[in-house]
């Protein structure tokens, strides 16, 4: 029952199609169930058409699940769009906003958020965390291993080194201490949906905010004691990370200012970059780019052991392109549109961020032709997208070769995007995107993965949590070559 056409007090004119609500729970009960947020939506959308609205508790949202609406929300309107809504565990976790992903759109926060980006590049080669990665699986010797904690391990990494220029060898508790409260973050954020629907919520003891208050001490701890380092040690020219080129750039002192900034830093003092969103920042890179990253990796693994033919072609190009006498690195990249198309493919059938971030109207505008009031929430569904028969051939199946034309050439539907698009895009996207090529061409240059013999295949629906990941599954490594012919071994073997 309910009303279908029109809601009370209809925010968007010609009134959308709007699920119906209740007061305090808003839309609750027609998106309750098994199904995850972005089967449900999707669903809805066969009754409701492509783009309809909902209550999420008071907060009036529109759904979009058509490209064609998600253009005009990213890209062709994507200012108007680029506001974040305001939610009790996100002000909590970034200190009112002083991060990237949940501060509003600002002169301030482009600032930020482009000395952010231009940090990243920093990143160079990568090579050392995937022969940690492979030196890691190698030591399981043949029995079946959950990938899941060596992939989290590497990753985790590749950011400690991006932030602050640590490494940690597997078991530094440092390292296992990063991990254990990034989870604590991660899971609570997962579970806390209900919290920042109902933010009255927080009144009451709450076993979900206690967490998640203890796991940030822990971080605040940690990225304190690395920021104090950090400053003692910040010198002229190049910054060696994240936190130095944020110092740097938060000084406002040429005696101090790095090239990555070069010319900004007393506007940024002006506008106030302050102490907080350096390690705001610097905890946003933890909690936006390990699990995302990790969690598309083992998606990748999960694919490939349902289809051997699929890795069998990745490593034969690898073995035509880089050989295995050293290891790929970023030039190889341009020669192996195969194992692109592989990660893109997965990243398609599986968004690990399957309804992006929520974005909110900064000013009235509009979307297919409705116009929407400011302060409505927006929810993309890329799931929906991605799945679209009317922009893809059986889009439920896993099939690399769609993002190949017929000379092996990439190419890239305007329709795929997995990091989002826009103003709002996800600012690690060439970071994640050189991360997934060097860890899936070292990994797949020295090894095959197999099932694990009498397990069943990773089951590939997935559980929603934060991100879109797999349900926990073992699988079999077999070196390809031995180790010691491994090109970084006779090099420098740092890993016994
Ligand atoms: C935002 C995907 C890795 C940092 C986003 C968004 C998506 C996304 C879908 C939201 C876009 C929107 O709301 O319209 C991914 C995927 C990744 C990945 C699939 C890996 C495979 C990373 C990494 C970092 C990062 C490695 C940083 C180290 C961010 C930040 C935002 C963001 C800061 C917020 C941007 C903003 O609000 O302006 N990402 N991401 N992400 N991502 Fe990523």
């Amino acid at each position: 029952g309910g009303t279908v056409w029109g809601c009370h007090h209809p925010p968007s004119t010609p009134p959308l199609p709007c699920l119906p609500s209740l007061p305090v729970l808003g839309s609750l009960l027609s998106l309750r169930g098994d199904q995850p947020l972005h089967l449900r939506l999707r669903e809805l959308g066969h009754r409701y058409g492509p783009l309809y609205a909902l209550y999420l508790g008071p907060h009036y949202t529109v759904v979009v699940n058509s490209y064609q609406h998600a253009r005009e929300v990213l890209l062709q309107r994507g200012k108007e769009f680029a506001g974040r809504p305001k939610m009790v565990t996100t002000e909590l976790l970034t200190r009112g906003g002083k991060d990237i992903a949940f501060s509003d759109y600002t002169p301030l926060w482009k600032i930020h958020r482009r000395l952010v980006h231009n940090s990243f590049t920093l990143f160079g080669e990568g090579s050392k965390a995937v022969e940690a990665l492979c030196c890691d699986l190698q030591a399981s010797r043949g029995q079946a291993v959950d990938p899941g904690p060596p992939l989290m391990r590497a990753v985790t990494n590749v950011v400690c080194t991006l932030v602050f220029s640590s490494t940690y060898q597997p078991g530094d508790p440092e390292l296992t201490s990063v991990m254990e409260y990034n989870d604590g973050i991660v899971q609570t954020i997962a579970n806390g949906g209900l919290v920042d629907i109902y933010p009255w919520l927080r009144f009451f003891p709450n076993q979900t905010l206690t967490r998640l208050r203890d796991c940030i001490n822990i971080r605040d701890t940690l990225l304190n004691k690395k920021l104090e380092e950090h400053k003692v040690s910040l010198s002229v020219g190049e910054p060696r990370d994240l936190l130095d080129a944020l110092l740097q750039g938060q000084t406002g002192d040429k005696q101090t200012r790095g090239s990555g900034v070069r010319g900004q830093g007393s506007r940024l003092e002006e506008e106030g970059i302050c102490e907080d969103h350096v390690l705001m920042t610097a905890a946003e890179a933890f909690g936006a780019g390990v699990e995302t990253t990790s969690t598309t990796l083992l998606w990748v693994l999960a694919f490939l052991l349902h289809h051997p033919q699929v890795q069998g072609r990745v490593q034969r190009e690898l073995d035509e392109v880089v050989g295995c006498g050293r290891s790929p690195n970023v030039s190889d990249r341009a020669h192996l549109p195969y194992l692109d198309s592989v990660i893109n493919e997965v990243m398609r059938i599986r968004p690990v961020s399957p309804v992006l971030i929520p974005h909110i109207a900064l000013t009235t505008s509009s979307i297919g032709g409705h116009s929407v009031r400011k302060g409505t929430r927006v929810l993309v569904n890329m799931w929906a997208i991605h799945h679209d028969p009317d922009h893809w051939d059986t889009p439920q199946d896993f099939r690399p070769e769609r993002f190949l034309d017929n000379e092996g050439r990439r190419i890239t539907p305007s329709c795929f995007m997995p990091f989002g698009a826009g103003p709002r895009v996800c600012v690690g996207e060439s970071l994640a995107r050189l991360e997934l090529f060097l860890f899936v061409s070292g990994l797949l240059q020295r090894f095959s993965f197999s099932p694990a013999p009498g397990v069943s295949l990773p089951d590939l629906q997935g559980r929603l949590g934060v991100v879109l990941q797999p349900l926990r599954y073992i699988l079999h490594s077999d070196r390809r070559t031995k180790p010691q012919e491994w090109p970084f071994e006779s090099q420098n073997g740092p890993f016994d």
